[in-house]
């Protein structure tokens, strides 16, 4: 018996509810009127010019409240169909970024309304660490199993409810069992979440400006594509200068196998093996932070796209998954008291998990003919085809499978916030990535888009390129 059927036996009271003819019929009819409301949804739109006032008015509100001005000038209706969202101005756009890697299934996706709405019926918003319901037990399990479906030893999940607090408790983790080994190690280019303890990791000064230093961290290079001996020599270098410099005291490595925020730079099997046997010899935790690249690869985990199970301590995701989760092995069990919390997630968050973590472990998604790798070939070829003819205007394609990114106008930084402005403007919504050089992202929602709205993005990228070069070449004519 499963833990889902044996949590579902016992629960004879919460079947027989979800089981009632007008819960039943009451789903039925939510499902009929979203498909028929969804289909209204055919394309981008344009902006109620009769909505502007009242829509400029609560942008001006909502960046006084939040103490700041939004990226975009995007408020939700709340309504979506696929890979489209209707803002409350009344345009409606093709989502090319999902809340930064979120909505992996878009908006208003069919099968997951349905749990959501089983989701609502339940007696509580939030589950935690003292009241959790099967729901909490079936998504660790799953997360495990799929974690291990290719050899890892992950057996353990502690759900949380963002990434942040994922990194956190690895950290927590990693340290506990290594004691009182107390620096990390990563990557230049980090990006580890916002707390106080990974902006230390986080590579970006910008990010810590004013906060006081919490964590010891030592940087080594990450990985050049352009030069895989000479960089995976100098990264062995620089590994081996921190740990001759601080004998014993490194706990763990924390590693993005695609930099993400740094600007799409996909790691390689090689470069990491060596990296991850010096770091075993040495006894020292490995932490692959999945948060972005969860479903994103050509597996659900990056780490088996790459073959580096055997190396995997730890392992956080997020985003995608929609609950966030540290998965462990059995060595990092932490001792009573070091985490807990009040939330691990919403009930329809862990219902929204659920949904994702089935359709990974299930679908077409993964491998060489899955959906990962149809959408990727389908961006990155146009992507490609954009810069054979117009290499001033794009550089690229970049990234991994579903991270999608390129460079325009040779990466500088104000041309790419106009090129994604204009895109806004356009119909599509995407986002920057990277540092000296600024790059376009794209984290489609792979599980709904479909490759005539691909064909249309690009579409909408070549006429918003050929906006801002014009642009720039008449302030430059030269
Ligand atoms: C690799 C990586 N780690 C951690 C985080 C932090 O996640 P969150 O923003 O949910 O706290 C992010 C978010 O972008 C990320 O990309």
């Amino acid at each position: 018996m499963t833990d889902r059927s044996r949590a579902r036996a016992q629960a004879q009271a919460q079947e027989a509810f979800l089981n009632d003819q007008r819960v039943v019929k009451a789903k039925a009819l939510l499902a009929e009127a979203s498909r028929e409301h969804g289909a209204s949804l055919v394309g981008p739109r344009p902006a109620d010019p009769e909505l502007a006032v009242s829509y400029k008015d609560a942008l001006d509100r909502f960046a006084e409240v939040r103490g700041g001005n939004l990226f975009y000038p995007y408020l939700g209706s709340g309504f979506g169909h696929g890979a489209l969202v209707e803002l409350a101005d009344g345009s409606v756009k093709l989502d090319m970024i999902c809340g930064i890697g979120v909505h992996y299934f878009g908006h208003g996706a069919p099968g997951l309304s349905d749990r959501l709405i089983e989701a609502a019926l339940q007696d509580t918003v939030m589950q935690g660490n003292l009241q959790q319901t099967d729901a909490s037990l079936i998504l660790s399990t799953s997360l495990c199993d799929l974690a291990n479906r290719t050899g890892a030893s992950l057996d353990h999940c502690f759900l949380t409810t963002s990434g942040a607090m994922a990194n956190e408790n690895a950290l927590k983790l990693a340290f506990q069992r290594h004691r009182p080994a107390d620096r990390i190690l990563a990557f230049e280019g980090a990006f580890a979440g916002r707390t106080l303890a990974l902006s230390q990791i986080t590579d970006n000064p910008a990010y810590r400006v004013g906060l006081p230093p919490t964590l010891a961290v030592d940087f080594v290079p990450f990985f050049d594509e352009r030069d895989p001996d000479g960089s995976t020599e100098r990264t062995l270098a620089a590994l081996h200068g921190h740990l001759d410099r601080h004998p014993g005291k490194h706990s763990m490595m924390i590693l993005e196998l695609v930099q993400g925020e740094g600007g799409y730079y996909p790691g390689d099997r090689s470069f990491f093996r060596s990296i991850l046997t010096l770091l075993r010899d040495r006894d020292i935790a490995i932490v692959f932070d999945e948060i972005q690249t969860f479903g994103r690869t050509q597996q659900p985990f990056a780490f088996q796209y790459f073959g580096l199970e055997e190396y995997a301590d730890l392992v956080t995701l997020g985003k995608t998954s929609q609950v966030c989760a540290t998965l462990f092995g059995d060595e990092y069990r932490p001792a009573p008291g070091l985490i807990s919390q009040t939330f691990t997630g919403a009930t329809s968050s862990i219902a929204a998990a659920q949904f994702v973590v089935d359709a990974f472990a299930k679908g077409r998604l993964f491998g060489d003919g899955g959906r990962v790798a149809e959408v990727s070939h389908r961006f990155m070829q146009g992507f490609a085809n954009l810069s054979r003819v117009h290499p001033d205007w794009l550089q690229g394609p970049f990234g991994l499978g579903a991270m999608l990114a390129f460079t325009a106008f040779g990466g500088n930084r104000e041309s790419t916030r106009r090129l994604l402005d204009e895109l806004f403007s356009q119909g599509v919504v995407a986002f920057s990535t990277g540092g000296s050089v600024s790059r376009v992202r794209f984290l489609p929602p792979v599980g709904v888009i479909r490759d005539e709205e691909i064909d249309r993005v690009l579409e909408i990228l070549a006429a918003s390129l050929e906006v801002v070069a014009g642009e720039r070449s008449s302030r430059d004519p030269h």
